[in-house]
């Protein structure tokens, strides 16, 4: 199971963060594979060129793209 965090603080979720959570949530491929959680804020590097963060497996993922997370979830 991959543990995915996206941080839907103010900065992450402004900037695409909660789109982000949607669909992760609702795509019945990850059902099963992904335990899926959110953050508030992860306290570091929040400014906007970074947002949205997303942690997948304890690794962080800057400037998170659908694409990047959804790569990162497939190499566990
Ligand atoms: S608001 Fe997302 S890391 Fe701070």
């Amino acid at each position: 199971m991959v543990e995915v965090i996206v941080c839907v603080g103010t900065d992450c979720s402004y900037k695409g963060g909660l789109q982000i959570y949607d669909f992760l949530e609702h795509d019945p491929s990850l059902e099963g594979r992904i335990n899926l959680a959110t953050a508030k804020c992860f306290n570091r590097a929040c400014k906007p060129d970074n947002a949205p963060l997303v942690s997948v497996n304890g690794k962080i993922i800057g400037r998170a793209t659908l694409d990047k997370v959804l790569a990162a979830i497939t190499e566990g």
